[in-house]
């Protein structure tokens, strides 16, 4: 059987049984905030799930693409995907539980359509808690489906055992509730349908989780009954209209059907990975080499289709989770021995196999070896002189024979080297790296930045907080200086501190003189002379606001806000904490002063 069969076959069935065929929607949801892509062919269905008229009427099927990153880090065994198809049949208050599980098995089974093993599949159902009781429907309607082929079928116990007369296994809402897609929305129990993809090893005869976890049981299907709503408080409501919404994995049943036993080993895979072999010069077989050819394909791929949907790489939602997958595809070409640019020859592969079914692919084939290359191209610089680094870094410790934790971390931090990178790297060199100590460094400075950015030191932080309550006590003083030199247009607009710096945005036109820079250094310099007590006392927003206390326009206070005083200079609205008196200050001195962004400057100072 073929992709193309496959897909025919799925959608002729729901046909006969009176179903509207509708198109995919794009991967990226056209009118839905709570997500960043179509993680499931329910998603663009939601208002009708909820109770819209659908124009098509109250019986649905489809093949729809979706993009999941949830499991990026699984991408590598034998059936994880970040970008897959999911066919789908949907009820919009029309028929329920009965009609999904005896189409679900007939479709399956049926020699007519996919004819596979009734002997060789395995439900789960939802088990019950306080949201909602177990579905023992389900489980009666199951029942009578293996009876129709002559399996006598039960549920398996508390310790979910599975054989071949225990092939119903109850599970809790981890395993058997799907949804909401988002915070709130339509949700349900739901039954999953598992094929037994190593019949070879005998009969089965261990725990579920150890089926699945083993991989000789893939999930192929999963029919949700959705009859909740779940709100806002996060409870649970039974909605007006009862509705099924089924997912079947496109890319694993091909797997079953072909009697392999991983997804890369089909046609979705099978030509890239040719065209990964060419450029590598590697061979698949080659255990080294497989993972990375994995992860290469199912990136790019992914990649390929988000950008002909109109994403385009950048360091925020969409185009991060864009740009991610893109650089780890490079990391792992590199790795592979790729030599020079290739994501856009692998998404020419990838365009050619799929243009008939998505047509956009081929409209949009431009942008996405456009946008494929800038990128590429972007993010191999910066892997070059991280390379370079790397080497520097190598040849110093040497005679350590280890890496210190700081400079992985150093690695990390300015040239985006994931430790498995630079243990790669390093091991190839025989040199060691101190993992131990790279993960308190990485912790070191998540807390620090956590704490700095959220204002709140609990007291008793290491040198580098009080070396940041320091400079966090400079940034007011240098805002209060900024307002005397430039003018009270001069407010906030941004803050950052590490532990050996601060950093102020602020509005303002244009690019200050050296006379004003000098102005405002020395301004901040005699208000530390003076050795001036902070002092911080607690109030309500309103009389904080009335004492004429600057505050960040936009940030949500509390009720009671702290404000600092530093008498006859400076009063702020502010989390803290800060120096007890100006005096512990230091010299101030600024090293930079540049734009930020229009209307916007931004000054970085250190305290020597
Ligand atoms: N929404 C369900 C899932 O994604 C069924 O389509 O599994």
């Amino acid at each position: 059987m073929t992709s193309k069969e496959l897909r025919q076959k799925y959608l002729d069935f729901f046909k006969e049984k009176e179903h509207a065929i509708i198109p995919s929607a794009p991967v990226v949801p056209e009118n839905d905030p709570t997500v960043l892509f179509t993680t499931a062919g329910m998603h663009p269905l939601v208002p009708f799930l909820m109770g819209e008229k659908h124009p098509k009427g109250t019986r649905l099927a489809n093949v729809q693409k979706c993009v999941r990153t949830v499991d990026i880090d699984e991408v590598g065994d034998n059936r994880h995907l970040t970008f897959f198809e999911m066919l789908g049949n949907w009820s919009l208050g029309d028929y329920f539980k009965r009609e999904a599980i005896e189409w679900s098995f007939e479709f399956i089974t049926s020699e007519k359509w996919l004819g596979l093993d009734p002997r060789r599949l395995y439900v789960t159902v939802f088990a019950g808690d306080e949201d909602a009781v177990r579905d023992e429907e389900s489980i009666r309607i199951w029942q009578d489906q293996f009876a129709k082929v002559g399996i006598k079928a039960e549920a398996a116990g508390e310790d979910r055992m599975v054989n071949y007369e225990k092939r119903i296994v109850p599970l809790g809402k981890d395993d058997n509730w799907w949804g909401p897609a988002g915070e709130t929305g339509p949700c349900g129990p739901c039954t999953e349908m598992f094929y037994d993809v190593s019949p070879e090893l005998g009969d089965v005869n261990d725990t579920f989780a150890n089926l699945v976890k083993d991989f000789r049981f893939m999930e192929i299907w999963n029919d949700v009954f959705m009859e909740f709503n779940k709100k806002a408080d996060a409870t649970f409501e039974k909605m007006a209209q009862q509705n099924v919404d089924t997912g079947m994995g496109l890319e694993r049943t091909l797997v079953v059907m072909t009697g392999k036993d991983n997804v890369f080993d089909t046609e979705f895979f099978q030509p890239i990975i040719r065209k990964i072999e060419e450029l590598s010069g590697k061979s698949y077989d080659d255990e080294e080499s497989k993972v990375p050819m994995r992860i290469v394909s199912d990136h790019l791929k992914a990649a390929t289709f988000m950008i002909a949907d109109g994403v385009s790489p950048s360091n925020v939602e969409r185009g991060y989770v864009l740009r991610r997958l893109i650089r780890r595809a490079v990391r792992q070409g590199k790795i592979l021995g790729i030599e020079g640019n290739f994501t856009s020859k692998i998404a020419e592969v990838v365009i050619l196999e799929y243009k008939d079914v998505y047509p956009e692919l081929g409209r949009e084939t431009k942008k996405i070896i456009e946008a494929l290359n800038q990128e590429e191209v972007k993010f191999r610089e910066t892997l070059e002189k991280g390379l370079k680094k790397i080497k520097e870094i190598i040849a110093e410790s040497r005679s350590a024979e280890r890496i210190s934790g700081e400079k992985a971390f150093y690695l990390f931090s300015t040239y985006g080297f994931p430790l498995e990178l630079t243990k790669e790297i390093a091991r190839e060199h025989n040199v060691a790296v101190d993992e131990e100590e790279f993960h308190d460094e990485f912790k070191k400075h998540q807390e620090l930045s956590r704490t700095v950015s959220a204002g709140m030191f609990k007291g008793g932080l290491a040198d580098a907080g009080e070396m940041a309550a320091k400079l966090h006590t400079a940034t007011h003083l240098l805002l209060a200086a900024l307002r005397k030199v430039l003018g009270e247009h001069v407010s906030q607009k941004g803050s950052n501190i590490t532990g050996e710096r601060l950093r102020l945005d602020f509005s303002h036109e244009k690019k200050m003189t050296p006379e004003e820079i000098s102005e405002v250094e020395k301004l901040v310099n005699v208000a530390i002379e003076k050795n001036i007590p902070v002092k911080c006392e607690e109030m309500t927003l309103d009389k904080a606001q009335k004492s004429g206390a600057l505050g960040v326009f936009g940030e949500k206070y509390g009720d009671k806000v702290k404000v600092y005083d530093i008498e006859s200079f400076s009063k702020e609205i502010c989390g803290g904490p800060h120096a007890t008196s100006t005096g512990e200050l230091g010299k101030f001195k600024i090293t930079k002063e540049e734009a930020s962004s229009a209307g916007v400057r931004r000054i970085k100072a250190v305290l020597g």
